[in-house]
């Protein structure tokens, strides 16, 4: 299959969860995906196996996204499989949990780390990177609206992928990049499920008025449209998604 004429996305966290979800539902709609991955290549691999039988489109590449090297190293091999990229879908994040006065400070520099610098570096990257008319989408939290215990180092840091997002909304308007942030709500991937009770899980179910967990599903199709032509013209906006948590 040729790539000409098909738009590039990478996928930041496209291994796993949300931002699996988002490689597969991109790939479904005719978009080249290069699905980053920390980690876990065995799960990157089954991304691409999959999308590959499905017709699509996708490369795999490991990189931190806190590691500037690494990460241009990213972009590179997007151009070079792909000649160009579209879109950047900023999915990867940590998310330790533990009240402010237990929190561990190596605990708070590496969600930093990986949440703040890691945005950093993804939307630098980004903007000198991508294509006229691109899109940018990062990844905050509902959580930053709700300030539950425990969120704390946490929610601080989708705090500052929100006003990045913002800002570099402001900053690549005269290149018609948009650039958005997507907060979800509780959904059901490791990052939210784990080390959490049923009565945990149950409780945060019944204050979603739509009266369930979110799928990673659900996300990937506002990511979809935001990355859309019919997309574009929402730019600087934090979306929450979230089934009217907040
Ligand atoms: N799930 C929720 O309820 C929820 C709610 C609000 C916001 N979010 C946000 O949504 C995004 C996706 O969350 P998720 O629930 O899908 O998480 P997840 O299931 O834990 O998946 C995390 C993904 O990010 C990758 N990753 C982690 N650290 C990385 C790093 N330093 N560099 C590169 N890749 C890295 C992982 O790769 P490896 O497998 O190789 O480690 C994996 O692909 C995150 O930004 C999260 O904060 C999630």
């Amino acid at each position: 299959m040729t790539t000409m004429g098909k738009r590039v996305a990478i996928v930041t966290g496209g291994s796993r969860g949300i931002g699996r979800a988002c490689a597969e539902r991109l790939a479904g709609d005719g978009w080249a995906i290069v699905v980053n991955f920390a980690s876990r290549s065995a799960e990157a691999d089954k991304v691409v196996a999959e999308i590959e039988q499905a017709g699509g489109r996708a490369i795999a590449v490991g990189a931190d996204v806190a590691d500037d090297a690494a990460m241009r190293s990213v972009f590179d091999a997007a151009e070079r499989h792909f000649d160009r990229v579209d879109a950047v879908v900023h999915a990867a994040g940590r998310m330790p949990l533990a009240r402010i006065v237990d929190l561990s400070l190596d605990e708070l520099d590496a969600v930093h780390r990986t949440n703040i610098r890691g945005t950093f570096v993804v939307d630098q990257l980004a903007a000198q990177r991508l294509r006229t008319g691109g899109a940018i989408v990062n990844f905050s939290s509902s959580v930053v609206g709700t300030a539950f215990p425990t969120y704390g180092a946490y929610a601080a840091s989708k705090g500052a992928v929100e006003v990045l997002t913002r800002v570099l909304a402001r900053e690549l308007g005269s290149r018609d990049v948009s650039v958005n942030a997507v907060a979800p709500g509780p959904t059901g991937t490791e990052l939210f499920l784990k080390g959490k009770s049923e009565e945990q899980i149950d409780n945060l179910v019944r204050a979603i008025p739509l009266g369930r967990l979110g799928v990673p599903e659900d996300i990937a199709a506002i990511v979809a449209f935001l990355v859309s032509s019919a997309g574009h013209w929402v730019n600087g906006q934090v979306i929450r998604a979230n089934g009217g948590m907040i």
